[in-house]
């Protein structure tokens, strides 16, 4: 709570000594179909934002739903954007904005917030309380950004969230309570990490896992995914897998992805056979051709 009163002090402050030349939304020559979830709402698209003009952003932003952020320099979210009560910003892109720390209660007040895509800036840590005060999200997007270490409880409060795509970064290693309080989560995309497999940091009822291209040679911890009972869609491509557990087959399983590993022909002809007989739909990725290879998933005689 003295955070946010401080908080919003500040932003009154400077708000005040800046209000004469407000920065003003515009949807002028912006193409708004790569923010689909935008298309069908009031967006307002600020441009130019930079650390100098940033506590200068027309109140009025309130108003709209989507929020946009192009071609500016902002290192932190603005603590002002979210600054009112009857704030009706529920969709937040701030993409390759070089975003760099995201503070304690970085949402303040955020109640109708729902999806907050930060990809592509320089985020490194996850500290804690972040997300304490946007406790409606339903989808959060930090993927390519340089995320290494967080705080275990950096989700804690996030009971609604669903989508959480974090691909994209540098992470080894997974506290073990880190996803505990995502009780709703269905969708989790770690693709493109350093990730390390240990048996209790998944949550249970995720249907969709991406870990490929994470280096992973998981055969003897399989069971891990057939713990997770109401999982539909596993994709491990791009790991040094080379062979499969029996467990696999015997789960919810409807989707896998296994281009880009380690197996021999053999092995990998049984996987599919066995995926066949379980109605197990093969996903195949940077499919290959001239080499050896089944339904192009390359394989080594
Ligand atoms: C907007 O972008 C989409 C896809 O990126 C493209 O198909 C469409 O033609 C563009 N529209 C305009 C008006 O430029
Ligand atoms: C911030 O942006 C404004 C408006 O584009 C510009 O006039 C100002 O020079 C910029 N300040 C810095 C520090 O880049
Ligand atoms: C948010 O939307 C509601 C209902 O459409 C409206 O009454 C309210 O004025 C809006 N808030 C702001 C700050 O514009
Ligand atoms: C990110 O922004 C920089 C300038 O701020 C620009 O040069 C670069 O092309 C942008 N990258 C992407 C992927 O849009
Ligand atoms: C997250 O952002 C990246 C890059 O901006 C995009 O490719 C990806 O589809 C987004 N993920 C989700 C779940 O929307
Ligand atoms: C799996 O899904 C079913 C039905 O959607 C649900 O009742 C159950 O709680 C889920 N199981 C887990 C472990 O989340």
């Amino acid at each position: 709570m003295r955070f946010k009163i401080i908080f919003f002090v500040l932003s009154i402050l400077l708000n005040h000594s800046q209000s004469d030349n407000p920065l003003q939304c515009s949807q002028e020559d912006f193409n708004l179909s790569n923010y689909p979830e935008c298309l069908s709402e009031s967006s307002c698209i600020l441009r130019n934002l930079n650390t100098s003009n940033v506590y200068a952003i027309d109140r009025a932003i309130h108003e709209f739903k989507c929020l946009i952020f192009v071609d500016s320099f902002v290192p932190e979210i603005p603590s002002n954007i979210f600054m009112t009560l009857k704030s009706n910003i529920s969709h937040l892109y701030a993409n390759n904005v070089s975003i760099n720390e995201l503070r304690r209660i970085s949402f303040p007040f955020a109640q109708k917030l729902k999806c907050v895509d930060l990809s592509q800036n320089l985020i490194q840590n996850l500290n804690e309380m972040i997300f304490y005060d946007a406790p409606n999200l339903v989808s959060l997007n930090l993927s390519h950004n340089s995320i290494g270490e967080f705080s275990s409880n950096v989700f804690d409060k996030l009971d609604s969230l669903q989508v959480l795509d974090m691909s994209y970064n540098q992470i080894t290693t997974i506290p073990f309570d880190l996803f505990l309080p995502l009780n709703n989560l269905v969708e989790l995309n770690l693709r493109y990490n350093r990730l390390q497999l240990k048996f209790g940091i998944f949550p249970e009822n995720l249907h969709s896992l991406d870990l490929s291209y994470n280096n992973l040679e998981i055969q003897q911890k399989f069971k891990i995914f057939s713990l997770l009972q109401n999982l539909t869609m596993l994709l491990l491509h791009g790991n040094r897998i080379e062979s499969m557990h029996q467990s696999i087959y015997n789960s919810q399983l409807r989707f896998l992805g296994l281009s880009e590993n380690l197996f021999s022909c053999n092995i990998l002809a049984d996987i599919i056979l066995a995926m066949k007989v379980h109605k197990i739909v093969p996903l195949v990725e940077n499919s290959v051709k001239h080499t050896s290879n089944i339904y192009g998933i390359k394989c080594i005689e």
